[in-house]
């Protein structure tokens, strides 16, 4: 195998300085399989996926990278490539059954898998609902019914007791938007509804389960950190216009306001119910103080720029592609700046920003292997020029500790299923061979040499 030099990333940035934490991530339905072993529940993603037309080549994620079984492998992939912290998500369906009484075997796969990481000196950040939610929740309403904040409270109680002591960060939901307006509003995720009603219901009941399980964890395991991962996006207009320069400042406000403003602010962005009027949830007194309980830190999952227009309603839509700018596997453009400009815009809009984590960020390429190798230079000056946009985060003055690349190996990529590869191993999915990739020897080399006395 040729030799792969180490991520070009200069040894005085602050990146570079092995205080800055470096991790790669997973979540449980795209990795794990296994689907009905050990008591583990239907999940909202195996019904979503056994309908027809909603996922890729009907792909489901009934074996993904049979993690379950080869979860020791994948521990020493992942303590040889020398990351400092493995990002992982807990499968709900898995630790309790519909009567909330805990599930053994389900609870013992983490700890086993948590005790492992500690061993090789791996920290962990554990994500409670990676969108795997229980289908029985779902049959009383999922997400748009209050009942669910309450059960994932109880959940999060569960998991923070029996797992105490073996988590360096829990982060409550992952990317919470997801959830709510590509699971409610636009049908593109499990459970497949579209009411843009219930999506703003939706967000905002996830956001107070987010908060009562803050206190949970608290309460169960006061040495881990609290958070919560988010995603973000930043738009372009397309033309000069003041329409387009709207349609891109509320595009903005839907993908990053309307979710950091209640956490942050305690309050939810008026221009959003500008943008889908007459959808204000019903908030009870006492939410928002709940939602906006203060957290140890803010994780933050940036990937690309969308050019939009106006939709000449006062709202926007997606700008037809120019094919003169970079774009990865899913058709999303290359834009680092991106990620700097988010960061440098929250430290200025919110005065109590936590200390922030980059808790995703990565690329889809269509690798395969050749001769034992596999090629992605897409991907490495993706992640350097990516890492140097948070260096220059840093530079003004964000207090950014860490960044996770998405992902330790290819997955189950949701609607899009195995076709698209975020990994920075290889994985074959007919044998479950890992190869790692360029990208993964590129940032293995850094590391080393990130570890050496200058
Ligand atoms: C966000 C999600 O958290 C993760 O599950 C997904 O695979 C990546 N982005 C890439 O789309």
């Amino acid at each position: 195998m040729p030799a792969v030099p180490a991520l070009n990333i200069p040894a005085n940035s602050a990146i570079a300085q092995p205080e800055f934490l470096m991790g790669v991530a997973t979540a449980s339905y795209q990795i794990e399989g296994a689907a009905d072993e050990d008591g583990r529940l239907q999940s909202i993603w195996d019904t979503y996926c056994d309908e027809p037309g909603r996922v890729l080549h009907g792909d489901t994620g009934d074996v993904a990278c049979d993690h379950y079984h080869r979860w020791e492998a994948d521990v020493d992939l992942i303590a040889g490539l020398g990351v400092d912290a493995y990002r992982l998500s807990i499968a709900w369906p898995r630790v309790m059954d519909e009567q909330g009484v805990p599930n053994a075997k389900g609870i013992n796969f983490y700890k086993k898998l948590l005790d492992a990481l500690k061993a090789k000196g791996v920290q962990t950040y554990v994500t409670l609902y990676h969108w795997d939610l229980p289908q029985h929740l779902q049959d009383r309403g999922g997400w748009a019914s209050r009942e669910t904040a309450y059960a994932f409270a109880a959940y999060a109680d569960l998991m923070s007791r029996e797992l105490a002591g073996k988590v360096t960060a829990w982060a409550t939901l992952n990317e919470p938007w997801c959830s709510a307006y590509l699971g409610y509003g636009i049908g593109r995720h499990a459970p497949g509804v579209t009411d843009l009603r219930q999506t703003t219901q939706a967000l905002h009941h996830l956001l107070l389960g987010h908060g009562l399980a803050l206190a949970k964890i608290r309460a169960n395991d006061p040495g881990a950190l609290r958070g919560i991962v988010c995603n973000t996006g930043v738009f372009g207009p397309q033309t000069d216009s003041a329409a387009d320069k709207d349609a891109a400042y509320l595009a903005y406000v839907q993908q990053n306001y309307w979710v950091f403003d209640p956490l942050m602010l305690g309050s939810y962005p008026k221009d959003m119910f500008r943008l889908w009027p007459g959808t204000e949830p019903l908030v009870l007194p006492g939410d928002m103080e709940t939602i906006s309980t203060p957290m140890d830190f803010l994780g933050i999952n940036y990937y690309f720029r969308t050019v939009v227009e106006t939709d000449g309603k006062g709202g926007y839509k997606e700008a037809p592609h120019s094919d003169k700018v970079e774009r990865t596997q899913m058709g999303w453009e290359v834009y680092p700046k991106g990620l700097t400009e988010i960061l440098v815009d929250f430290n200025a809009r919110y005065p109590d920003l936590p200390p922030i984590y980059i808790t995703e960020n990565g690329m889809a390429s269509d690798d395969s292997v050749s001769d034992g190798s596999v090629a992605d230079p897409q991907r490495i000056r993706f992640l350097e020029n990516h890492l140097m946009a948070v260096n220059d985060a840093i530079k003004a003055g964000v207090d950014v500790r860490g960044y996770f690349i998405w992902s330790l190996m290819d997955n189950f990529e949701w609607a899009y299923g195995y076709e698209r590869r975020f990994g920075i191993t290889h994985v074959d999915y007919t044998t479950q061979v890992r190869t790692p990739k360029h990208s993964s020897l590129a940032v293995q080399a850094f590391l080393q040499q990130r570890k050496r006395p200058q």
